[in-house]
Order: structure tokens, then C-alpha cells, then sequence
């Protein structure tokens, strides 16, 4: 592979890692003021955001990038994932948070969860909420979503748990579009 090509397979990641070192520098940077003042102000706490560009996410893949030093799970979803996530019965959801939130519906529980209304996007902490390892995607697990290996947690395509030791959604930071193909998290 020649030194062009090489480039050109690469940039994305180099994109990326270059837009998170630099955040990541910036935030540790940053912890001298909120130590010494003890009171971040807004334009501290903003330094801790990152922006993801998301144009190259093909439907039915995931983008996992390092953020605050976890990683987070950016899954652009296939309308049978979706429909999946929508057609749950809110019964058979394991954690109590999310069965006693004001939802009555499947549809609106998946809904809260995603970006858009659409459920297109969906955008969750990559740490599995038993004991914090990184879970597989791609389908994985038992309910088409995530899959824990350490303990054998299952997620469904909506980031739910669903079977195993984990007792709670993985958790959804805060995310928005800030234009048609970026993400910012924080
Ligand atoms: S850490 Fe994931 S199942 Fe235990």
C-alpha cells in the first residue's frame, strides 16, 4: 500500500483522534481553574464536549470514539433494529428507571433514547452498567444489540438491558446534531 493510500484509508480515524486529543488535552488543561475556584464557569464545562462527525456512518453500523475516557457507542440503526426497539413490551424491561418513567408505550420509551425522532440515531456510554467492560455490538447478544462477555449481560437494540447480571440501560450522555452530519457530546 502506498503512502497516499494509507493516508486515505486512515483519515477519518486521524480526523477524529485529532478532534478528541485535542478536546482531551484541553479539558485536562482545564482542571487547574475548576480546582482552584471551585466554581467552572460555562466556558469550562463546555471545553469537555467533542464533535463527531458522523457523515461516513453507513445504516446498521456503529462509530465507537473516546470520549471523558470512556467510549461511547454512535449506532446509525436499520429500520429492523428500530422496529425492534419499538415493538418491546414495556413488561419485559428489566430496569425499574426505565419502566417507571411516564411512558406507556415501547415506541416512546425507544424514542426517548435516540436523537432524532425517527430513531435513526442512537448514541449510548460503551461501558456496560454491571462492572464496566466495553460490551460488543454489531448485533451481538440475544436481543440483537449488545452483548457483555464479562458476565453475560444482554442488550437490546435500543442499548436496554434485557438478560444478566447488569442492572440498568447503558446509559445515554448528553448528545445533539449540530448540523446534518455532526454530533456533539457534552
Ligand atoms: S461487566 Fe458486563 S456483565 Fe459484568
Amino acid at each position: 500500500m502506498s503512502h497516499a493510500e494509507e493516508n486515505a484509508g486512515t483519515r477519518r480515524d486521524f480526523l477524529y483522534y485529532a478532534t478528541a486529543g485535542a478536546a482531551t488535552v484541553t479539558v485536562g488543561a482545564a482542571v487547574w481553574p475548576i480546582v482552584n475556584q471551585m466554581n467552572p464557569s460555562a466556558d469550562v464545562q463546555a471545553l469537555a464536549s467533542i464533535f463527531v462527525d458522523v457523515g461516513g456512518v453507513s445504516v446498521g453500523s456503529q462509530l465507537t470514539v473516546q470520549w471523558l475516557g470512556k467510549p461511547v457507542f454512535i449506532r446509525r440503526r436499520s429500520e429492523a433494529e428500530i422496529a425492534d426497539a419499538r415493538s418491546v413490551v414495556l413488561g419485559d424491561l428489566m430496569d425499574t428507571d426505565a419502566r417507571n418513567a411516564n411512558i406507556r408505550e415501547a415506541s416512546a420509551d425507544d424514542q426517548n433514547r435516540t436523537l432524532d425522532e425517527a430513531g435513526e440515531w442512537l448514541v449510548m456510554m460503551g461501558v456496560c452498567t454491571h462492572l464496566g467492560c466495553v460490551p460488543l455490538g454489531n448485533g451481538a447478544g440475544d436481543f440483537g444489540g449488545w452483548f457483555c462477555p464479562c458476565h453475560g449481560s444482554h442488550y437490546d437494540t435500543s442499548g436496554r438491558i434485557r438478560r444478566g447480571p447488569a442492572p440498568e440501560n447503558l446509559h445515554v450522555p448528553v448528545a445533539q446534531f449540530v448540523d446534518e452530519t455532526t454530533i456533539q457530546l457534552g
